[in-house]
C-alpha cells in the first residue's frame, strides 16, 4: 500500500503484508457456502435474543443503552466465571476481561505482548484472522506441524531445543487452537496436552488457548489447557460467537491478573453494554447445556453427512481428518492446487477456503477447508457431489491412480 499519510512505525509491518481478508469470497447466486466458518441461520437463536432484548429494555430501560450498562454486564462475567469453573478453571474477576469477540482479545495480547523483535510460536495451519493480527505486530514465527493429534509436540519440542542451541530468539507467546482447530478440526491430546505446559515452563512463554470451538465437542470435552496449568501460563480465549451469535462479539480472556489489568487498559471502554446486557438476558432464559447438546447434536449430524458425502464421491487422491467437534473438515487433494482450483468450484456452486491462507506464506497448497456449520446437511452433500466432480476434473491422472 502506498503511504501518503503519517503512519504510526509501529503499523508498517501491516503495510508488508498482503491485505486482510484474502479468503473472503465473493460468491455467486445460490452458491453453497462450505467456506463460511458460521453458525447454521437456524442455530442462531434470533427469537431468543430478540425477546431477551425486549425484556432487558423494558426492565431497565435506558441502563443498557448508557456508557455504564446493566447490572446484567456482571451477571455474564458471572456466568462465564462459572461455566469456566465448571470446566475446571476457577478465575476471578480480576482474572477475566470480556472483550468484542475473541478476535478483540487476540488483538488486544498481541499489543501488549508483541513488538517488531518477538517471536511468535503457531500451528501450522493455523486460524487465518489470528496469523493477520500476529503478523500486524512481528515478523517472526515458528511454525509447528499439525497432525491428527493436533500440534505436534515432539518436533515442537525439537524446533525449541535446536533453536537454543543455535542461540535464536526463543517465542515469547504460542498461539495454539487445541479442541477443534481452526482448519483442521483436530484436538489435541491429553498427553500432548501436558507436555505443552511442560515445554512453556522449560523454555519460558507464554500459551494463548484459543478455545472458540471447546464448547462444540461431538461427544466429549478435552480438559482445558488452563485447567492443567499450574504455573500462570495459559492466557485462555473464549467466544460465543460459534454457541449463540458472532453478531453479538461477545469473547473473554482469562488469565493472570496482571496481564488481565493490563489488557483491560488498552482495551479502554470499547465495550458493548447493550450487546452484553442482551447476551446476559438471553442466557438467563435458557439451559446452556440443553441448548449446547441441541448445536452439538445437529453440528456432529452435519459433520457426519459432509464426510459419508466425501467418501461416497471423492477420487482415491483425496483424504481429510474426521473431526470430533467444532465446524471443519480439513481435505488433503494430492497434486492439486486448491486455490487454483477455486474459481471452478464456485462456477460449479460450491465454495471452500484453499489452504494456502491458512499458512505464512505457502503459495502452492494441496489443501483446503470445508466448513459444514453453514449449509444444512441436504446442501452439503450437493455440495460435496459438485466439489467431487471438480476434483476429478483436476486430480492429475497418476496421483488418482496411486492411491
Ligand atoms: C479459532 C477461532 N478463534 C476465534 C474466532 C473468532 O471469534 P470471535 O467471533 O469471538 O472474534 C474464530 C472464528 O472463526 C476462530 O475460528
Amino acid at each position: 500500500m502506498k503511504q501518503d499519510y503519517p503512519f504510526s512505525k509501529n503499523i508498517s509491518l501491516a503495510f508488508k503484508n498482503d491485505p486482510p481478508g484474502q479468503w473472503l469470497l465473493t460468491l455467486p447466486e445460490g452458491c453453497i457456502r462450505l467456506s463460511s466458518g458460521y453458525p447454521e441461520p437456524l442455530l442462531v437463536p434470533a427469537v431468543g435474543l430478540k425477546t431477551a432484548a425486549v425484556r432487558l429494555l423494558e426492565e431497565e430501560q435506558d441502563l443498557p443503552l448508557q456508557y455504564m450498562g446493566s447490572p446484567r454486564i456482571l451477571q455474564l462475567k458471572e456466568f462465564i466465571q462459572k461455566r469456566l469453573a465448571e470446566r475446571g478453571v476457577e478465575v476471578a474477576k480480576e482474572e477475566l476481561l470480556v472483550t468484542s469477540g475473541a478476535c478483540q482479545g487476540i488483538d488486544l495480547i498481541a499489543r501488549i505482548l508483541l513488538d517488531d523483535q518477538a517471536v511468535v510460536a503457531l500451528e501450522s495451519p493455523t486460524y487465518m484472522e489470528a496469523l493477520e493480527v500476529f503478523q500486524n505486530y512481528t515478523e517472526h514465527f515458528m511454525a509447528i506441524p499439525v497432525d491428527e493429534q493436533g500440534l505436534d509436540t515432539e518436533q515442537f519440542a525439537e524446533m525449541l531445543e535446536n533453536g537454543k542451541r543455535d542461540g535464536l530468539k526463543m517465542p515469547r507467546i504460542l498461539y495454539t487452537i487445541p479442541t477443534s482447530q481452526n482448519p483442521t478440526g483436530t484436538t489435541l491430546t491429553a498427553k500432548r496436552r501436558k507436555r505443552l505446559l511442560e515445554l512453556a515452563e522449560e523454555f519460558d512463554f507464554l500459551i494463548l488457548e484459543d478455545d472458540a470451538y471447546g464448547e462444540l465437542g461431538f461427544t466429549q470435552r478435552p480438559r482445558l489447557l488452563k485447567a492443567m496449568d499450574d504455573n500462570n501460563r495459559v492466557l485462555h480465549i473464549g467466544s460465543m460467537s460459534k454457541v449463540v451469535a458472532p453478531g453479538m462479539r461477545i469473547g473473554w480472556v482469562a488469565g493472570p491478573e496482571k496481564l488481565i489489568k493490563v489488557l483491560s487498559w488498552f482495551k479502554k471502554d470499547l465495550n458493548h453494554p447493550f450487546a452484553q446486557s442482551t447476551m446476559a438476558s438471553f442466557l438467563e432464559s435458557i439451559d446452556f447445556d440443553d441448548h449446547l447438546k441441541l448445536l452439538t447434536d445437529a453440528y456432529q449430524a452435519k459433520s457426519t453427512a459432509m464426510i459419508e458425502a466425501l467418501e461416497q464421491f471423492m477420487p482415491p487422491a483425496v483424504t481429510w481428518y474426521v473431526p470430533e467437534g467444532g465446524y471443519f473438515v480439513w481435505v488433503k487433494i494430492s497434486g492439486v492446487d486448491t486455490a487454483e482450483m477455486l474459481s471452478q468450484a464456485l462456477d460449479a456452486g460450491v465454495s471452500y477456503v484453499p489452504g494456502k491462507h491458512f499458512f505464512l506464506d505457502q503459495e502452492r497448497c494441496e489443501y483446503l477447508r470445508l466448513s459444514f456449520s453453514y449449509a444444512d446437511a441436504e446442501a452439503i452433500v450437493r455440495g460435496i457431489q459438485k466439489l467431487a466432480e471438480v476434483v476429478a476434473a483436476n486430480v492429475p491422472e497418476k496421483t488418482g491412480q496411486e492411491s
